[in-house]
């Protein structure tokens, strides 16, 4: 008795004497027994865009080559602090297409901007009011801010995760010093009003980093690595979709020249010198100080657009 396998094999056409304009039909043809058809779907359009663009550009043998090469020094520069795939991404546009067609805002609703690679699992959890900067020279800030629905009805005990850059444009994973510990990160929970705070320092802007493949593609399309100044934020609250974001420093000169495309008008606010020497909370500083705050409001679930399916194309 012929095995399950030796059926199928049959049922599928010959993979031999294959034209260039042939060979792409084949390869989706062999994916026609998987039981996903949400993989086919997918898988299907990869093929049909990866073909379409070799054959557009008549990729080069030294072309293909070059570009294995580049996807594997980019996996190999990946590790547990560093995620260079995300930054690729980022810079090529992936990251603000998926997640604008993701998490379109409405009303109200905060807008979504992009993770970034520098953000970290297990990011302790502080009370509020915490120095995140734990030690790390900078000009103060104080970060506050309220969590809400679309309609402003507060929302306790949401999970508000907090990271940003320090004055110098790095992150604590860029500070081998730090031997893994982290800084400028931490994760606050708000109170019964919505509310959360908490004490830093000022980020400034920052070059992505440019010693890995991003950073020789970046060169090559004579762009500079720059994003403007920001603090990213996490939330996650029971019943809301979770929300990825940052505020912007307004007046940053790259502002309008994000080397990963995140910066949204709503998302843009001022970093306030503040003169006086006793903050917000009451803490006595003896310098000034900056603060920074903003109103989240977050979105509850809604059903994902209707994907296109190849019929309908
Ligand atoms: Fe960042």
């Amino acid at each position: 008795m012929k095995s399950k396998v030796q059926h199928q094999s049959q049922a599928q056409a010959s993979t031999r004497n294959l034209s260039a304009q042939a060979v792409t039909a084949a390869v989706i043809d062999r994916m026609k027994s998987s039981r996903s058809d949400r993989f086919k779907q997918v898988m299907a359009s990869l093929i049909e865009h990866l073909h379409a663009f070799a054959r557009d550009v008549q990729l080069s043998e030294q072309e293909w080559a070059f570009a294995i090469d580049f996807l594997t020094k980019t996996g190999q520069s990946c590790t547990s602090s560093r995620q260079e795939f995300i930054l690729l991404s980022d810079t090529l546009g992936l990251s603000t297409l998926v997640t604008q067609m993701n998490h379109p805002s409405q009303g109200k609703e905060t807008e979504q901007t992009v993770l970034g690679p520098f953000h970290r699992e297990s990011t302790p959890q502080f009370p509020l009011g915490a120095d995140i900067a734990a030690g790390i020279e900078g000009k103060p800030l104080f970060i506050s801010g309220t969590v809400s629905d679309s309609h402003g009805q507060p929302i306790a005990d949401a999970r508000v995760d907090i990271w940003h850059a320090d004055p110098r444009g790095e992150y604590d994973v860029q500070k081998p010093a730090l031997d893994g510990a982290m800084r400028l990160r931490g994760v606050f929970h708000t109170d019964e009003a919505g509310r959360f705070h908490c004490w830093s320092i000022k980020p400034t802007c920052y070059p992505v980093p440019t010693d890995g493949p991003v950073g020789l593609l970046l060169k090559a399309s004579k762009r500079h690595p720059m994003r403007p100044a920001h603090v990213h934020f996490m939330i996650d609250a029971k019943g809301f979709d979770r929300l990825i974001t940052h505020v912007f420093e307004e007046g940053d000169r790259y502002i309008d020249s994000d080397a990963v495309f995140g910066v949204r008008d709503a998302l843009i606010i001022p970093f306030k010198l503040k003169r006086s020497k006793t903050g917000p909370d009451g803490s006595v500083l003896n310098r000034s100080y900056y603060h920074i705050h903003y109103d989240f409001h977050m979105r509850i679930p809604r059903s994902k657009p209707k994907r296109q399916n190849k019929a309908s194309r």
